[in-house]
């Protein structure tokens, strides 16, 4: 398994460039099934989990075929995506267990073809992560579904009929499959306490390109009405504002001076917010963000709570209590959204953190300095959390289970030796 080394206490200085948004561009290749045109991606990031999700799509018939590459042009890689017919509505458990993303293939592929069968995603690093909800709404919509063997066997013979659907608590991916299957349903469906993150705007932005009519993205009502039939088009994925804030939150906790390329600042206000609050000095442009600190000027610690969009969001949570880890003072961060995500808790304080967990609170002591260890991390932002860790720390850090960070963030090595960082992939 592929390791990184990095040896800790160099600012990082000088311009990262952003790839396209893993969350978006995954419901989006989903929304591919829907139709029997050519759906093409530009701006897609070269991750693990989009190629395990290209795996599922090419179980259900779509042919795949990428152009371009991930160097962080102007259109980074171009993924067309054709699906001319679904030639098998089942996806299997080896790669849904990889990602649980791969729950997007169900609203889909019920609505097109009348049938899916959906290996359950089972728990994981994070959580116990069900998807009860999604369940729920796809029955409103007419679905009958039935858990056999580990899978959702969901039918919808007569096709999906529009219902007026509540969500008792917001999801993410529930909001997205049933924004899919309403699309193509009879009738009009509304969604209350939608989702309103980014990724669902552009979702529903690359929805009505292909013909959808949904009205409401980004507020907590959405109302789709259903069309006899989805064409093809072309849609650029949104850039990743959480690997946006990972970089600003690495640039402000090494004291660096960053310039962050290709975003969209609006998208992670909550972030900023804080970080100005914390002592960093944020300069934001239409599609940059320069992140600095005035090098007499230590970071203040300032609590945080994780919520769902326009909150600060969970996604960088152990990133920014890496950056606490050396400031002055104390901040209390608390995790709302996941019952279990303080993995990254005991390798930090390994490091020489010092940090209180309460149930889903914890309590970050800035400490002086943090020392180098070998580390390793059981999900993608708690790994990335390390990193950061290894930035700031004194002596030489070693992340092991490298492939967590691949399912995520495009070429990081790469992104932070151009900004000075030690850091380099041991690969075996
Ligand atoms: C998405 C993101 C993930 C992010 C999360 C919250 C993708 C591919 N992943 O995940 O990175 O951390 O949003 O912003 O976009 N829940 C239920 N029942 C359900 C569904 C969810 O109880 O049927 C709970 C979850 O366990 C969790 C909360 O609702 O506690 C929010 O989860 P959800 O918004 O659905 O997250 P995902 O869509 O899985």
């Amino acid at each position: 398994m592929d390791k990184l080394i990095m040896r800790g206490g160099q600012p990082l200085s000088g311009t990262i460039p952003i790839s396209g948004a893993k969350n978006a561009a995954l419901p989006l290749m989903t929304a591919s099934l829907l139709t029997s045109d050519p759906l093409i991606l530009r701006h897609v990031p070269h991750l693990a989990d989009i190629t395990t999700l290209a795996e599922v799509l090419g179980e259900h018939g779509a042919e795949l075929s990428l152009h371009g590459h991930g160097d962080g042009g102007e259109t980074g890689r171009v993924l067309s995506i054709a699906t001319p017919q679904i030639t098998n509505a089942v996806a299997p458990y080896e790669l849904v267990r990889k990602m649980r993303a791969s729950i997007l293939v169900l609203g889909p592929l019920l609505a097109r073809h009348g049938e899916a069968k959906v290996s359950l995603p089972g728990g994981c690093a994070i959580g116990t992560r069900p998807v009860d909800l999604h369940l729920k709404a796809l029955e409103q919509l007419g679905a009958h579904i039935e858990l056999e063997g580990g899978y959702i066997h969901a039918r919808a013979d007569k096709g999906l009929k529009g219902a007026h659907i509540r969500f008792p608590s917001v999801s993410v991916g529930a909001t997205e499959n049933l924004l899919m299957a309403a699309s193509l349903a009879e009738g009009e469906t509304i969604l209350e306490n939608a989702a309103r993150e980014p990724e669902i705007g552009d979702l529903v932005a690359c929805l009505n390109g292909m013909g959808a009519k949904i009205r409401g993205a980004g507020s907590e009502t959405i109302s789709i009405s259903g069309v006899a039939r989805l064409h093809g088009t072309e849609h650029r994925v949104i850039p990743d504002r959480i690997e946006t804030g990972t970089y600003a939150l690495a640039a402000a906790a090494t004291g660096g001076d960053v310039t962050l390329t290709g975003t969209r600042p609006e998208l992670i206000d909550s972030l900023t917010e804080l970080m100005i609050k914390a002592g960093a000095d944020i300069e934001t442009g239409a599609e940059t963000m320069r992140i600095f600190r005035d090098p007499g000027r230590a970071l203040e610690g300032v609590d945080m709570m994780t919520q769902p969009y326009p909150g600060f969001p969970t996604d960088l949570q152990a990133q920014f209590m890496a950056c606490m880890a050396t400031a002055g003072g104390a901040a209390m961060i608390s995790e709302t959204i996941f019952e279990n995500r303080f993995m990254h808790v005991p390798e930090l304080m390994r490091m020489g953190a010092n940090i209180n967990l309460h149930g889903g609170t914890a309590l970050v002591r800035g400490v002086e300095q943090l020392t180098g260890a070998p580390v390793m991390a059981t999900d993608l932002r708690a790994s990335v959390c390390l990193v950061i860790a290894g930035l700031v720390a004194k002596g030489e850090t070693e992340i092991n289970r490298v492939y967590h960070l691949d399912r995520g963030y495009e070429r990081i090595e790469d992104k932070l030796s151009a900004c000075g960082a030690s850091i380099r992939r041991e690969r075996s």
